[in-house]
């Protein structure tokens, strides 16, 4: 039985990650322009091997107890994946982490993919609020929580791949300021 739900959007699938979605998650994942946005905690180069290793050791012990990894699906080619949401239950103080492989961008994917995570986090595993971060200057990451609603509550010193970022961005949003937003 799959241990998180299945969700669906308007162009997208979100659904758990399993081992045959690995060469896909490699081809779009590892790519500098990718990583490079991400925590210093994030291995560069990247190992080989480094998405199982990754699916085993961190998320499957996990999935659906206190960590909750969706895979992203076009509709229109549902056997890709072409990136991830990531939530999980212990601030970093962040919860959520995600990434799009860069054919994908700028496309309103990523906000499209956050809004039943969102929704699942505060309905169903009550979450009565999120704190999301992103480097100091990845307006991409910026603007899909600036369009969820989030608020800016204060910028810390932070390590990412790229040593270009030395700051992070951490934003709110708590489950009345969601819920209000879904039905206004
Ligand atoms: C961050 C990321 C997931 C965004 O995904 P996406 O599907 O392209 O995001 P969306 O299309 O939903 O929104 C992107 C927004 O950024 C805007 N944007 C793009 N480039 C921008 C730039 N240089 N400056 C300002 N805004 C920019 C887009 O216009 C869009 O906003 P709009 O809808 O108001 O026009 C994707 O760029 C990515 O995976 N980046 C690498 C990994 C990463 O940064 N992960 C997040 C770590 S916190």
């Amino acid at each position: 039985m799959e241990k998180i739900p299945t969700f669906e959007t308007e162009r997208l699938i979100l659904r758990e990650v399993r081992y045959e979605d690995i060469p896909s998650y490699e081809k779009y994942f590892i790519d500098y322009e990718v990583i490079s946005h991400l925590s210093a905690a994030v291995p560069w180069p990247y190992p080989q091997n480094g998405v199982r290793q990754f699916l085993d050791e961190m998320i499957y012990p996990h999935q659906g107890v206190d960590q909750w990894l969706w895979g992203i699906f076009e509709k229109k080619n549902p056997q890709e994946l072409i990136g991830t949401v990531h939530l999980w239950r212990q601030g970093r103080p962040e919860h959520r982490g995600f990434w799009l492989g860069k054919p994908f961008w700028g496309k309103g994917y990523m906000t499209e993919a956050v809004g039943p995570v969102m929704d699942y986090a505060f309905n169903e595993l009550g979450f009565e609020k999120l704190v999301f971060a992103n480097a100091r200057g990845n307006q991409k990451s910026r603007r899909v929580k600036e369009k969820t609603g989030a608020r800016l509550i204060g910028v810390k010193p932070t390590k990412f791949v790229s040593p270009e970022y030395t700051e992070s961005e951490v934003w709110e949003l708590t489950k009345s300021e969601w819920l209000a937003r879904q039905s206004s």
